[in-house]
């Protein structure tokens, strides 16, 4: 398997053995890491991580799993640069292209990150745009992978908004390595049904399946995977919280809900999560709608069930594979 040169702009891109490849790859990478054998494969490179929006996860993977490939970063905020502002984000990747070895972008629309790769001539890896979040979800199928010794056959529902980036995601993901996807939410916020499409499409090849339902019951029975995200996105308006929770509360991942789903089920959350008030937002939510928790409760997120750190850590030991397969 050479994927060297290549690009992860979105899992429709890489084949299934591609994708079990990167996750094999971060599978050794975190066995090499936990027994302290030295990873610097690539002395030397530099990468540039480009964040227009926000980042914790994201952001501190790919620096330290740079550094553990002993290749060396500049991170560029909104503010620290000339990106799209005095400077085209043609003209960007162009020069980002001369001076470093790979860039990652973190942004809005999947057009900027499109047009990064075309120009640049090294890998661009998507760190979350508004349609696609591609290095989240193979952390996601390594943590399954993890959990279940299985990713094939996997049943995993997506409660909430499954028409943005992690919804998405998590359905080529599924379709791709033959797990059952459901989104389950109501109507409004089915997946876009081109990528429903295409998604139907690559089921017919994996043996996955993709159901959209608004019924609760019907949505979590036999589940091995609960999966949420927040309600608002990072780049949408305050404005929509009242409308989004007013929709999406009937579909909060509570203990009813988990009970409703397979015996040995896993929550799983992208992360940042509203469960509690120990967060602004939070706090600024539960002042204006007398909620204390949102997507999932307290109870939930801290239950034996909730694999959501496992997530996370996983997050760094995928982002380490995708740099060492493409670099
Ligand atoms: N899950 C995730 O992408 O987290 P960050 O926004 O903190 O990077
Ligand atoms: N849907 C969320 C994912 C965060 C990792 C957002 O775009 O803000």
């Amino acid at each position: 398997m050479d994927l060297k040169g290549k690009d992860l702009l979105k899992l429709f891109d890489f084949t299934p053995d591609e994708i079990l490849y990167l996750i094999d790859m971060a599978a050794d990478l975190k066995a090499k890491k936990k027994r302290g054998e030295a990873t610097l494969y690539h002395p030397g490179k530099n990468i540039a991580l480009i964040f227009e929006k926000t980042s914790t996860r994201t952001r501190c993977s790919f620096e330290v799993a740079a550094n553990d490939l002993g290749m060396h970063t500049t991170f560029l905020d909104p503010s620290a640069s000339q990106i799209g502002k005095k400077e085209s984000i043609a003209d960007t990747a162009r020069v980002l292209g001369r001076l470093y070895d790979g860039i990652e972008y973190r942004g809005f629309d999947q057009s900027i990150v499109e047009e990064i790769a075309r120009y640049a001539d090294v890998p661009v890896w998507n760190g979350l745009t508004n349609q696609f979040h591609p290095t989240q979800v193979l952390a996601d199928a390594l943590t399954i992978r993890e959990k279940f010794d299985r990713i094939k056959g996997i049943r995993l529902t997506y409660m909430g908004d499954a028409r943005y980036n992690m919804g998405n995601s998590l359905m080529v993901l599924c379709s791709k390595l033959g797990m059952h996807f459901t989104a389950c939410t109501c109507r409004k916020y089915f997946p876009d049904p081109e990528i429903v499409e295409e998604c139907k499409k690559l089921c017919l090849q994996s043996g996955g399946s993709v159901t959209l339902t608004e019924d609760t019951d019907q949505g979590v029975k036999d589940a091995d995977v609960v999966y949420t995200d927040v309600w608002v996105s990072m780049g949408e308006p305050d404005q929509i919280w009242e409308e989004r929770i007013h929709d999406l509360l009937p579909y909060q991942v509570n203990a009813a809900l988990m009970e409703k789903a397979g015996k040995d089920a896993v929550f799983m959350h992208c992360l940042p999560a509203f469960h509690d008030l120990n967060t602004t937002t939070g706090k600024q939510i539960s002042e204006k709608f007398g909620l204390n928790e949102l997507e999932v409760t307290d109870e939930v997120f801290e239950s034996a069930r909730s694999v959501v750190f496992d997530e996370a850590e996983n997050r760094m030991h995928t982002i380490k594979a995708v740099m060492n397969a493409t670099l």
